[in-house]
């Protein structure tokens, strides 16, 4: 149970969050951003998925005032219970809680809702959410596989609702100033791209034997669409990103986030042909499903994108912070290198001179997740497209599953994006589609 600041934000370190989103998101609010609550601007928010992610999220978005949380879901009854009276300590109003979303959408008066499950819930949660017609925030990756993204986009239009996907660098200052240098032409043509996620932790992901669920948890509903298994510590809270049923590992959970600059940065939607090599290299007797060690080519006509990632060995290329996942644009005159610390021009030479001036290192100053989260409240209000739209969540989902697909069978693969499908490959593009464990089913547009 995670009941303390110190434990919080140790366990969402070791995830995508990262230091940057961190260091400007408190837990504890010492006022309740609702005291002066305008009846007819108040945004009633609800949360799916109340342990990590999703708590760092809807904290992020009390900030914000004229905004209250009125409803709670979790599988985990006690950790359910714990939120619970947290949000009623902080900000003196107690949310209903549910274990089951569905009735959490039939709250009267809820706008809005928070979705911070495993990413194999996350298209039954946005798409009944959407259906419902509340607003939605949904975390990265928005879905388990093409199929779902997909159907994910249609929703939202269908529905005009405003959905913000969860990938918070598209309103972080630090990645707008560094791309907006990019897309000044100053580095030159960029002819490839280096994406990377090479982080220190996944040292000591042990195999552990099968047991019975935790009391208070709805196993079968935590499962839900994915296969039903036997209860096992590894694949559940936070490390379930480490297996196929519910997640894909580094790439798509830090990948997402730097895949999503790349293709924001190139102005670029969708590869034509993905391959990829890697394994369990460092740890092949560890739990996790995943590969520890990763590196994807991917062939965007204009430009190649090389995406790399290890467990266990923090590295961050061009720039000095340790087990920074980051971007750098090789462009003709320079290289332009950045994660969430850090951004700098790198100058090529040409007979001894440089092509362009160096710009020396420059600091993230500011919290993405905050102006993330605000700029989805701002379009709630205005009935506007937010900075992370669905379709630049589907866009991002596909190119990291094509990677870990192209991973999976060991091909090169071809990818037709009108389609939706690899023209050279009909076994691959059976890894594509959803597969639902009844009674769940792929929700219908
Ligand atoms: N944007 C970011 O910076 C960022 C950072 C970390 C994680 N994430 C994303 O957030 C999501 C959650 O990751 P996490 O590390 O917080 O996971 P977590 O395991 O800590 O939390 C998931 C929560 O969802 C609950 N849950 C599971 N099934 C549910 C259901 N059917 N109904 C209601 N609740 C259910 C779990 O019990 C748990 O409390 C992932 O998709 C991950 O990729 C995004």
């Amino acid at each position: 149970m995670i009941n303390d600041r110190r434990k919080f934000l140790k366990n969402l370190s070791k995830t995508t969050i990262g230091a940057a989103a961190i260091a400007s998101t408190p837990l504890i609010e010492t006022q309740a951003a609702t005291s002066q609550a305008n009846a007819a601007n108040l945004v009633n928010v609800a949360l799916i998925g109340v342990r990590g992610m999703g708590w760092a999220d809807l904290h992020s978005f009390l900030k914000n005032a004229d905004t209250r949380c009125i409803a709670l879901c979790d599988v985990d009854a006690d950790l359910l219970a714990t939120r619970a009276a947290e949000i009623e300590k902080k900000f003196g109003n107690k949310p209903q809680t549910f274990s089951d979303h569905r009735e959490l959408l039939k709250v009267k008066d809820l706008q809005a809702v928070m979705i911070g499950s495993p990413d194999h819930w996350h298209c039954i949660h946005a798409c009944d959410a959407l259906a419902a017609g509340k607003d939605v925030y949904v975390e990265k990756p928005i879905s388990l596989n093409v199929e779902e993204a997909d159907l994910m986009v249609k929703m939202v239009r269908k529905h005009n609702r405003i959905l913000q996907v969860g990938q918070w660098q598209r309103s972080d200052r630090h990645w707008i100033d560094a791309l907006k240098e990019l897309k000044s032409g100053s580095i030159g043509k960029v002819r490839q791209v280096k994406a990377w996620a090479d982080v220190n932790y996944g040292r000591d992901f042990n195999v552990v034997p099968d047991s019975e669920a935790p009391k208070g948890v709805d196993y079968d509903r935590w499962l839900g669409p994915a296969p039903k298994r036997p209860f096992n510590k590894n694949r559940f809270h936070g490390t379930f990103r480490y297996f196929w049923d519910y997640a894909g590992g580094l790439m798509t959970d830090w990948g997402v986030h730097m895949l999503d600059m790349v293709l924001a940065g190139m102005d670029a939607q969708n590869p034509k042909s993905v391959m990829a090599i890697g394994g369990k290299l460092a740890f092949p007797n560890d739990a996790a499903e995943t590969p520890d060690t990763l590196t994807t080519v991917y062939d965007f006509g204009n430009f190649s994108l090389v995406w790399e990632q290890f467990m266990g060995m923090g590295t961050s290329p061009y720039l000095d912070d340790v087990s920074e996942p980051g971007v750098a644009f090789i462009g003709e005159k320079g290289i332009l290198a950045i994660n969430r610390a850090h951004w700098k021009i790198i100058p090529l030479e040409d007979n001894g001179k440089y092509m362009m001036t160096p710009m020396p290192a420059r600091r993230s100053w500011d919290s993405g997740l905050d102006a993330h989260t605000k700029n989805w409240l701002e379009c709630i209000r205005d009935r506007k497209d937010p900075n992370c739209t669905i379709e630049m969540g589907r866009n991002t989902a596909v190119v990291a599953q094509l990677g870990n697909i192209a991973y999976r069978t060991g091909k090169k693969l071809e990818w037709d994006a009108e389609k939706r499908q690899f023209s050279n490959d009909t076994e691959s593009n059976k890894l594509l589609k959803a597969n639902y464990r009844a009674p769940w089913a792929l929700p219908k547009v």
